[in-house]
């Protein structure tokens, strides 16, 4: 009898639903030798066609290559560009959060998570890590890790975080380069975590009111992973936490009962409330 052998191929879990796929790299209209070289690394990092520009503008590359996004490296610059938009990395509102926090005001959502300084944080939906930051800053020395699923958008925060200057304001530096930026489906990467070993385990994700996100948000939502948030990785997020699961959505989502949220924390009159899953507090 002949033996037959069966080889399951394991397809790499995708990025998920993103608008865009088909993306290259080049330098900035003005480029020398170090700017292409760099291009060619991200080119590289990234496993992406680097793509010479030859004095040709980001419309002719992009029609020519049928690209949809191109990552433009300048002298000290990276920009995502594509057809209506452009996005580079800077640290939002949380520059605006951090000095109220200064000011003594509350901000919403450490109340949520109950941050402590020391505290570690593991934020599952990093985009472009304003809710980390601030994270960051209130934790003082705590760990915050940042997963994104986007393989793209992660490079362009983690050389955000690392590269960005800001002579004036050394709270908002300090705390951007203590973000460690993961490139990660955040599903796979709890599952690879211990029991109890993050503190507060946060999650904001894209699939709520599409269309109504901040100009910053919409800014990088055509590399951003839309998908909703799933049951399994809520479990394994209450597994991996020692204190508690924060979810941030719109107000009277109904993503709060689909997930077993029952303590919702938030102002009467804001848009925004954040799902909270107490340790030990919850039941699928
Ligand atoms: C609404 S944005 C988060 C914004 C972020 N809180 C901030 O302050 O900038 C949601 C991000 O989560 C990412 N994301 C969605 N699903 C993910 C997954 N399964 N794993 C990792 N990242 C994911 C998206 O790509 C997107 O960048």
């Amino acid at each position: 009898m002949s033996q037959v052998t069966i080889i399951v191929i394991r397809k790499a879990r995708p990025e998920g639903r993103t608008e865009m796929n088909k993306i290259a790299v080049t330098t900035a209209l003005r480029n020398d030798d170090k700017s292409v070289q760099r291009a060619l690394k991200i080119s590289s990092d990234l496993n992406l066609p680097f793509i010479l520009r030859n004095g040709r503008s980001l419309d002719e590359i992009r029609r020519e290559g049928c690209y949809q996004g191109l990552l433009v490296t300048g002298n000290n610059t990276l920009v995502f560009s594509y057809q209506g938009g452009e996005f580079f990395y800077h640290p939002g509102l949380s520059k605006l959060r951090i000095k109220e926090i200064l000011n003594g005001k509350k901000d919403k959502m450490i109340e949520a998570m109950d941050l402590k300084k020391g505290d570690s944080v593991l934020d599952c939906t990093l985009g472009l890590g304003s809710d980390a930051l601030v994270a960051a800053f209130f934790s003082v020395h705590g760990s915050v890790i940042g997963i994104e699923s986007s393989s793209v958008l992660s490079y362009i925060v983690r050389k955000g975080m690392e590269f960005y200057q800001d002579d004036k304001d050394f709270h908002l530096i300090n705390s951007m380069r203590r973000i460690k930026v993961v490139n990660a489906d955040h599903y796979s990467y709890l599952q690879k975590l211990p029991n109890n070993s993050v503190d507060i385990v946060y999650f904001d994700p894209m699939f709520r009111i599409p269309g109504k996100k901040s100009p910053s948000m919409q800014a990088f939502k055509p590399l951003s992973n839309q998908d909703p948030l799933s049951c399994e990785t809520i479990k394994e997020a209450i597994r991996v936490a020692k204190k508690r699961v924060v979810i941030k959505e719109s107000a009277n989502s109904s993503e709060f009962t689909r997930l077993g949220v029952n303590k919702i924390s938030g102002s009467k009159y804001s848009p925004i409330a954040y799902g909270i899953l107490e340790k030990g507090g919850y039941s699928d």
